[in-house]
């Protein structure tokens, strides 16, 4: 079964938008097998969005990820990267169409309240970078 990463930036944390965007996934058919607040270190920040390094808006984006408690968490289902995608709508939200989460609630691209893995590879990779072996281990969870 596919996994990804998903996770509520600040802004949405912010926002009171958690319970909402949860109940979005749960209602679609998908299952939350992982989850936590944190706020993000800088170090882990900048790996997770390694591939931006070289973006002129790399440092705002570190600084805005960083800048408060995110909601990180990892859902099981068919298809879900690509769906959970499509479910958030374009990275945008000007371009993002209603009934996105973007569309119906983000506002400026850098503040677009949620963060989806893009590809399996990249699913696997964040996931590990947020979530322990042994978290990762959901069959063992209660
Ligand atoms: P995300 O899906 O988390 O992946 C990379 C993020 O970079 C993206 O969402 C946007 O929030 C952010 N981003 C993309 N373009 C810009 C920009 N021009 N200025 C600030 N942030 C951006």
């Amino acid at each position: 079964m596919e996994r990804t990463f998903l996770m509520v930036k600040p802004d949405g944390v912010q926002r009171n938008l958690i319970g909402e965007i949860v109940s979005r996934f749960e209602k679609k058919g998908f299952k939350l097998v992982g989850a936590k607040l944190m706020t993000i270190p800088t170090e882990l920040a900048e790996e997770h969005y390694g591939e931006h390094k070289e973006r002129p808006f790399f440092g705002e984006l570190v600084d805005f990820i960083t800048s408060g408690p995110v909601f990180a968490m990892a859902w099981e289902g068919e298809n879900v990267i690509s769906t959970a995608r499509t479910m958030m709508g374009a990275t945008n939200p000007k371009d993002a169409a209603p009934g996105t989460i973007r569309g119906d609630f983000g506002v400026t691209v850098g503040k677009n309240i949620i963060h989806g893995s893009d590809a399996p590879e990249s699913a696997v990779r964040e996931l590990g970078l947020f979530f322990s072996e042994e978290f990762n281990s959901y069959d063992k969870q209660i």
